[in-house]
């Protein structure tokens, strides 16, 4: 049996990262908290929690005086940096570095007079960071609607960032409409292609594999965008949580098997399936 695991499977740049510091500060004896849940995978977070490490909500930084705070890969505001630095607590920055080139590119130009413009999902925690580093109100807009209704304003120069995570074709069509509306509008495709690269290579290797099993837990949307891009091209493919899932049998004629893994699966998990299947089938 031929298996394949792809390269791009699990992890980010970005999230590898900040897991990486996270587990640097285990064992300094310090009281650790992370500015949010550090990546949404439960067990994860379950497994962190019984290493210490405490995951801390925004409104409940007034109650702690000691300890050390890590800021997620989405990053955060600047007012939050402050506080966390007016207050005498240690900050470790894990915020990815593709985000702080955003949060430097909106801040610079706000500075210059610009107004922001920020395409992306305004609840999302990446955009309420980048919000953060405009020194004017930014404008925030998710879709092509919002664009078409956008006011702009004669004379006034405009900067338009996206979101790390914004599908580039829908992005592509929102800077068409603004380029219509604002002439000399700076442009600058802040997107990461992490996300488009798992995905490319998930098609590769499933059009190619007689068999896919993509990782990934239940609730991650990442994960389900995957597996519809792997089934629709392989007809034997499966979804697992863990390698607890994979009690099922092949196919006879399976003789290649492709892995991958959403954006939230953690490498032991990754390496337990991998092994699972080399292993038994
Ligand atoms: Fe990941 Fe950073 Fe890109 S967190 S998705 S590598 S912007």
């Amino acid at each position: 049996m031929e298996v394949k695991l792809a390269k791009s499977a699990g992890f980010c740049f970005g999230v590898k990262r900040a897991m990486d510091m996270v587990y640097q500060q285990i064992g300094t004896g310090k009281k650790i908290y992370t500015y949010g849940p550090i990546i949404h995978n439960e067990e994860v977070v379950k497994e962190l929690e019984e290493k210490g490490v405490t995951v801390l909500n925004p409104e409940e930084i007034d109650r702690i005086s000691e300890g050390t705070v890590i800021i997620r890969s989405h990053g955060v505001e600047r007012a939050v940096l402050e506080k966390l630095a007016a207050k005498g607590l240690e900050c470790v920055d894990a915020t990815c570095p593709f985000v702080k080139r955003i949060h430097a590119t909106v801040e610079r130009e706000s500075r210059l007079g610009k107004q922001i413009i920020i395409v992306g999902n305004r609840s999302h925690p990446e955009v309420q960071g980048i919000k953060g580093w405009c020194e004017t109100p930014a404008i925030v807009i998710k879709d092509e609607d919002d664009a078409l209704n956008l006011e702009v304003v004669p004379k006034k120069e405009y900067c338009v960032v996206a979101q790390t995570t914004f599908n580039y074709t829908k992005f592509q069509k929102i800077v068409e409409i603004t380029k219509e509306k604002i002439y000399n509008a700076l442009i600058v495709d802040t997107i990461c292609n992490a996300t488009e690269e798992r995905q490319t290579e998930a098609r590769e290797l499933s059009q190619a594999a007689d068999a896919m099993i993509v990782i990934g837990g239940k609730r991650s949307s990442n994960t389900r965008k995957l597996y519809e891009i792997c089934a629709d091209c392989c007809e034997n493919t499966y979804y697992v949580q863990t390698a607890a899932d994979l009690r099922f049998e092949l196919p006879e004629s399976v003789g290649f098997v492709g892995i991958t893994a959403g954006a939230s699966t953690p490498n032991n998990i990754i390496e337990e399936v991998q092994n699972y299947v080399r292993i038994n089938f």
